[in-house]
């Protein structure tokens, strides 16, 4: 199947931090849409099966007009569209009205009131004809252009939602992809499918369809290379380039020797014995644990394990001829978090493991087919490409893995102590029916010993911390609330099969203050 033969919105983006949400968002809905740079309009030519239109928020002031290439040809092309907080701005300057720095600047929650009735929010307010949105502007629309109406205001903005409802355009100064908005997924639904009349024709099945072809395209006859860690994201990218390009697909494994329990073991299992895809498996652990050696400080160790495994993926894959790409499972959060998408600078906690790195070094172009996608619908295709539900369903687990969960230094026995507390926990969640109400929870070994008493005698050992956490996207985090008897349980099977930890603490915190990782 194509995506040319599909319906779509297209959603022309200006540079807002939540043009991806935006995607997410209709995708949910379960229609098509496409993504385009402003600066590309002028390249769209068919617009057939063009049924909507978002204009994405930004970073600019509509004044800017020698940064802003908009061409406002699309909006004579009788098709709806829908301006959202900048997008909101430009149509109603573009079509004659006006745009100001506004008195009040808002940012965060606001509270909107409904003024008249509109196919855009029908179901949208509740009772009391007031609902909080998530704002987040310093311009403001002050003169409406002609032929719209006021759909909604606040107290600061009078122009929060208008319409034009002959020529079907809307714009709204809040963001209706943010969850804190209330109902604002109704926002979209109302205007994908009563006002643009879109019918659901997007599932995951299409988007492996979609991605496979992308990837034949992309990387055509070459050699691609992909660092499997055994994760999610790297294992959903391995299958989905497996299934696209076969056997000119090499994945190389490192054993870091701070995996999970038995996790070098299924990974083998699942790709090499299963699914038949070339496989280098590399044994590293004493390597690791030789360069870990007296070393406790949390940026170096991730420095150490990163460079390290730089260093081996590269010595591995030159063994590997006629390689042009590297395939990595990043996701869109990852480039959030590891740097703006609007290009802006933003503060680092810590040196992630798996973004950037491999390909500087080794001159290889990157194939990158999650990069558009949430956690949750990376899921969604995984179970499309048929992986077992052990690995789709599998915690998020770090780069540097358990070397960041025993703060202080890295000792053989330490990581064997640790690996067994963190395979108890875990097991338990699943024979508890918790593990999947829980967003990511692992077992660290703090780097404190203290008294204990066993039998009648005085024990004097580590202390195993538990964290488990929910989360939409790991960006914030809260601790969950176990019941008495189940974190008893836990405390109980640690304490009593494993020699080396005599006290189990319970994390919590939540992210922030705290982040989900110890170090
Ligand atoms: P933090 O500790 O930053 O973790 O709140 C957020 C999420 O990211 C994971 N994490 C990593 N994942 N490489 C990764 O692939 C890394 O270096 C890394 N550090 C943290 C962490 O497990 C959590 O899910």
């Amino acid at each position: 199947m194509s995506q040319n033969n599909l319906s779509k919105i297209i959603i022309i983006d200006f540079g807002s931090q939540f043009t991806q949400l935006i995607a997410r968002r209709i995708r949910e809905l379960g229609v098509y849409c496409e993504l385009i740079n402003h600066k590309q309009i002028n390249k769209i030519n068919n617009f057939v099966k063009i049924k909507g239109i978002i204009l994405s928020g930004g970073p600019l002031n509509v004044y800017e007009t020698k940064k802003i290439k908009f061409n406002a040809s699309i909006l004579k092309k009788k098709i709806p569209i829908l301006g959202i907080c900048f997008g909101h701005q430009l149509i109603s300057k573009t079509l004659g009205g006006k745009v100001k720095k506004a008195k009040q600047r808002e940012f965060g929650l606001v509270r909107i009131k409904k003024v008249k009735n509109s196919p855009l929010i029908i179901n949208f307010f509740k009772k009391n004809l007031k609902n909080n949105v998530w704002m987040s502007h310093a311009d403001e629309v002050i003169k409406l252009a002609k032929n719209f109406k006021v759909i909604a205001k606040s107290e600061n903005a009078n122009f929060c939602m208008i319409e034009n409802s002959k020529d079907k355009f809307y714009g709204i100064q809040f963001h209706p992809e943010v969850t804190h908005t209330d109902n604002g997924k109704i926002i979209l639904q109302n205007f994908v499918y009563r006002i643009c009349r879109l019918k659901k024709n997007w599932s995951s099945k299409n988007q492996k369809m979609i991605l496979i072809n992308e990837v034949k395209k992309q990387v055509g006859n070459s050699k691609v290379i992909c660092a499997l860690s055994g994760g999610v994201d790297s294992s959903v990218v391995a299958k989905l380039l497996s299934n696209a390009i076969g056997k000119k697909l090499t994945c190389i494994f490192v054993n870091t020797g701070l995996l999970r329990k038995n996790e070098e073991q299924q990974v083998i299992n699942t790709f090499k014995k299963k699914f038949k895809i070339n496989l280098v498996y590399i044994n590293a652990k004493n390597l690791f644990l030789k360069k870990l050696k007296n070393v406790s400080d949390p940026e170096k160790k991730r420095k150490i394990i990163g460079n390290l495994f730089i260093k081996l993926f590269e010595r591995y894959s030159k063994k590997i001829k006629n390689v042009k790409f590297l395939a990595q499972g990043t996701l869109y959060p990852d480039l959030i978090e590891s740097k703006s998408v609007t290009g802006s600078q933003t503060s680092k906690i810590k040196s992630h493991h798996n973004v950037g790195g491999l390909p500087k070094i080794m001159k290889l172009k990157l194939v990158e087919p999650l990069k558009f996608l949430f956690k949750d619908e990376v899921r969604k295709l995984g179970l499309e490409l048929k992986l077992p539900k052990e690995i789709i369903s599998r915690h998020p687990f770090p780069g540097p893995g358990l070397a960041i969960r025993m703060p202080g230094y890295i000792t053989e026995e330490k990581v064997k102590i640790l690996k067994e507390a963190d395979n108890i926990f875990i097991q338990n969640l699943i024979s508890h029916k918790l593990y999947d109400k829980i967003w990511q929870a692992y077992a660290a070994l703090l780097p404190v010993k203290t008294v204990g008493v066993m039998g009648d005698n005085r024990t004097y050992e580590y202390i195993c911390l538990l964290r488990a956490i929910t989360s939409e996207d790991g960006m914030t985090a809260d601790f969950y609330n176990f019941n008495k008897d189940f974190i008893q349980t836990v405390s109980n099977k640690i304490v009593n099969n494993i020699r080396g930890i005599n006290r189990v603490v319970y994390d919590v915190t939540s992210k922030p203050p705290s982040t989900i990782e110890l170090e």
